[in-house]
């Protein structure tokens, strides 16, 4: 069982989202608890030039913010798209959705939108997912370990889930307590 089987799209900046000579925009990435991490994304159902320029600033901002992966929703944009780079994996996913799962892990997991925050987390083993690629042309990869979590990490965002739901709730209070405390000390030291 390898890492994935499938095809797997490339999408190193400039391979297949060429470098039209737009500007290259860095996105503002949402911390918890702002609401647009909350909302659901709308599926894609146009590929276009923007949806390109747009997937290569959400790459840009990712790597940009030292991630593995990063969901529209981060970046309050109601897309079903979301970006994974790690390892030799880069992903682009429009409209993924797991559709097998299988086994358990239990990891840790980190979020842009929890700075500071690591917490170990239960995620399925194995999952299949199938996506569409920034032209709209379906795939679908197989993933286990790390890759699965991230996947899994990813497409929970686009339906307004957050690690902190897989939590208990006294974990979950005390992640949001860290964030307030931390959001109050940056405002009291700029
Ligand atoms: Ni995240």
């Amino acid at each position: 069982y390898n890492t994935y089987n499938a095809p797997v799209v490339q999408c190193a900046t400039g391979a297949i989202l060429p470098d039209r000579g737009d500007t290259m925009s860095l996105l503002s990435v949402r911390v918890y608890p702002d609401p647009s991490l909350r909302k659901p994304a709308a599926e894609v159902t146009v590929f276009d030039r923007d949806l390109n320029t747009f997937i290569r600033d959400l790459w840009e901002t990712m790597l940009a913010f030292d991630g593995v992966g990063l969901a529209a929703t981060q970046v309050a944009v109601d897309l079903r798209v979301s970006v994974i780079s790690w390892k030799e994996n880069r992903l682009i996913l429009v409209n993924p959705r797991i559709v097998q799962a299988e086994g358990e892990q239990l990891g840790d997991e980190g979020c842009l939108s929890f700075p500071g925050i690591f917490e170990k987390i239960h995620r399925p083993q194995k999952v299949r997912v199938e996506a569409q690629d920034a032209d709209g042309k379906p795939f679908s990869i197989e993933a286990e370990g790390f890759l699965a979590r991230a996947l899994c990490h990813e497409i929970d965002h686009l339906d307004g889930r957050l690690m902190i739901d897989h939590l208990s709730p006294l974990k979950r209070e005390i992640v949001r307590k860290k964030l307030l405390r931390r959001a109050r000390e940056e405002r009291n030291n700029p």
